[in-house]
């Protein structure tokens, strides 16, 4: 082939743009999620569905991503309250967001807890709390949400991505995985004070910083966009590195 016909990609000046597509954001009510839902908005989304358990929560969100100026004229963030470590909850927002839209592009499976306790006293219940939230309702928003998402564009979840990957690929549907390292937020701010602060996790990192808004925003609507659309099963570390460094200092 020659090099004309080479250097010719396919619309590439839009590669990156989501206009037009509807994404589902859970726990996009605070940090991590609303970053994602406002940089999901930004690159051109006309719908972006948040989901939390406080119904005040997304409300605010929801207010402040549909004052952002730079979105689509027309483009709306839409609140759907749901407590997502019940599989019935999650079957409840599926079925309140296909009332508003008949199909879903990116699904952001992000909603997760922890819990700042020693492994000696760590209890049984709250093990079960997080592992509900972080893993079986990863899986069970995927389900749920899946025969809205046909045929369409990448959507990223957070575990459970390879074996996803395989099975939902066949049905056009694209799985990967964001491991972010520390980014301040309710759920990492306890954490890190236990690590020994901000600004010792930030000197840690090989790039001397932790995860900015615009740096989960970014990667998650790279996945979500035409420019991911060969990436299936992967697990990108938003990190700075940190996790390479660890043990080094
Ligand atoms: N920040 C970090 O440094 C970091 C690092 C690694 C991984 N992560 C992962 O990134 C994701 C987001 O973390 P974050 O730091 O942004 O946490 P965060 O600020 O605590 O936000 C968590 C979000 O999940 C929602 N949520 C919690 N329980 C829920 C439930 N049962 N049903 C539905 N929504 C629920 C919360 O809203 P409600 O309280 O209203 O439900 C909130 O919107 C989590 O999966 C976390 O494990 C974060």
């Amino acid at each position: 082939m020659s090099a004309e016909a080479d250097v010719k990609l396919q619309d590439f000046e839009n590669i990156f743009k989501l206009d037009g597509k509807v994404a589902v954001v859970t726990g996009g009510s605070r940090g991590l999620g609303l970053h994602a839902a406002s940089g999901l908005l930004q690159a051109g989304c006309s719908q972006v569905y948040i989901t939390s358990r406080k119904a005040s929560g997304c409300e605010q969100a929801v207010l402040a991503l549909n004052a952002l100026p730079n979105k689509q004229p027309h483009a709306v963030a839409i609140s759907v309250p749901a407590d997502l470590s019940k599989v019935s909850e999650i079957e409840r927002l599926a079925a309140e967001i296909g009332k508003q839209t008949p199909h879903i592009d990116i699904l952001f499976a992000n909603a997760g807890a922890t819990w700042g306790e020693r492994f000696e006293t760590h209890p049984e219940p709250a093990f079960s709390k997080v592992m509900d939230l972080n893993v079986k309702s990863v899986f069970y928003t995927i389900q749920k949400l899946e025969p809205l998402l046909p045929a369409r564009a990448p959507a990223a979840a957070i575990h459970l991505t390879k074996n996803l990957a395989v099975e939902l690929a066949p049905r056009h549907i694209l799985c990967n995985a964001i491991a972010p390292g520390f980014y301040p937020s309710k759920m990492a701010n306890g954490l890190m004070e236990l690590e020994g602060g901000e600004e010792k996790l930030a000197q840690m990192s090989p790039n001397q910083r932790l995860g900015h808004p615009e740096d989960v925003a970014g990667l998650v609507v790279f996945l979500a966009s035409r420019a991911a659309a060969h990436l299936n099963g992967t697990v990108i570390a938003t990190d700075g590195g940190a996790v390479l460094a660890r043990g080094r200092l």
